[in-house]
């Protein structure tokens, strides 16, 4: 939105936001959705991007799936246990699906948090 001098900025529903921009990115908003809302999110992101496609997820690995499985034996309204993960073969699928191919991939990590974030582009036809 606006341009690289005057940026605008929007509280919105991603589900619902409408448009074109060069560039879309989303960061760890994927954790909320399951695997089905989330190919239907990222196809989403999809055509909203003319050519770039940034996006991270919480990625599915043994070591976290474990993590999860444990916090799930603790009652409470554990946050462990509502964030979804997700393959990165699922998302690389859905994004090619879209036209989209990752061009780098990469982790982001703080001291108690990572993520695996991929940059994927528009492939011309
Ligand atoms: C883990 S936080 C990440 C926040 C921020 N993107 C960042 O990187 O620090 C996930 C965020 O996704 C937002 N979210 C989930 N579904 C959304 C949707 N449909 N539209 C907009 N935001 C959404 C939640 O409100 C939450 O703030």
């Amino acid at each position: 939105m606006g341009n690289a001098e005057n940026p605008t900025f929007a509280v919105q529903d991603l589900e619902t936001l409408s448009g074109s921009y060069h560039t879309v990115m989303c960061l760890d908003v994927l954790i909320h959705y399951p695997q089905q809302k989330a190919d239907e999110m990222i196809s989403h992101l999809c055509s909203l991007a003319q050519s770039r496609l940034i996006l991270s997820f919480a990625p599915k690995t043994f070591a976290l799936s474990l993590l999860k499985k444990v916090g799930s034996f603790f009652p409470g309204a554990s946050k462990a246990t509502r964030a979804y993960l997700h393959r990165e073969a699922d998302v690389v699928k859905i994004l090619a699906k879209n036209g989209f191919s990752v061009q780098r991939q990469s982790m982001t990590r703080t001291r108690f948090y990572f993520s695996r974030l991929l940059e994927a582009t528009r492939q011309s036809v």
